[in-house]
């Protein structure tokens, strides 16, 4: 399959979290990885998206790859979906997943904001990967790597994703209504009650 990983840490080739992108490549050898530094070179892509959309188009499996900086996904990576976005390129259809390291401080909210963007691409999400920034350094964190992506082979060849969460029914407004009926208000008798307050 063709796996576009894009890169969004502002670190580039330097990034942790590439490196399981990388690692996953180098032990599935029958699958085809192409990564684009989307990250460092989101500048770029402000002036010419041209070479995200042609990788986008030739993707099988779109696997966003990106560090949690500050609570959230990198700025650089918002700003890729937004061109994206407006750009229109057709990718609904294709799979989408993720590959995060972080110290698993708010990784949650940001897996859940590229998943929504996916579900607004029409992409069929596949639950990503939250790793420790070392997990890559240890056999086990090794293992969850390579699970993960035999995992996501598994779902693409089976049609297994995820759906966008049903948006419930719009329940009518409540609106206040008195339940005991409105007693006619004696306009000299407010007036008078005032007099007396002022002189009390
Ligand atoms: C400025 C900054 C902000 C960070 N914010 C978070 C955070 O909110 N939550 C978290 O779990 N980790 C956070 N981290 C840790 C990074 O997610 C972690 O170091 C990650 O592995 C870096 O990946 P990269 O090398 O691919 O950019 C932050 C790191 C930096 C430098």
């Amino acid at each position: 399959m063709n796996i576009l990983v894009l890169n969004a840490s502002p670190k580039g080739k330097n990034s942790t979290t590439l490196q399981t992108a990388l690692y996953l490549e180098a032990l599935f050898t029958e699958h085809k990885f192409t990564v684009l530094n989307v990250g460092q070179k989101i500048k770029v892509y402000e002036k010419d998206i041209q070479p995200v959309r042609e990788a986008l188009i030739n993707a099988d499996i779109i696997m966003f790859s990106y560090p949690v900086y500050t609570f959230i996904a990198p700025y650089q990576l918002h700003r890729l979906i937004e061109l994206i976005k407006s750009d229109g390129v057709d990718i609904s259809g294709k799979f989408a997943t993720q590959i995060t390291t972080s110290k698993h401080f708010y990784d949650v909210t940001a897996h859940k904001y590229i998943e929504e963007n996916c579900f607004d691409l029409g992409l069929k999400v596949i639950r990503g990967l939250s790793a420790d920034m070392d997990d890559l350094l240890t056999e086990k964190g090794q293992n969850e790597a390579k699970m993960f992506f035999e995992q996501l082979i598994f779902s693409c060849e089976n049609n297994i994703f995820v759906t966008p969460p049903s948006v419930p029914e719009k329940k009518e407004k409540s609106i206040y209504r008195p339940s005991l009926p409105e007693s006619k208000k004696n306009k000299r008798q407010g007036r008078g009650n005032c007099y007396k307050l002022r002189r009390g």
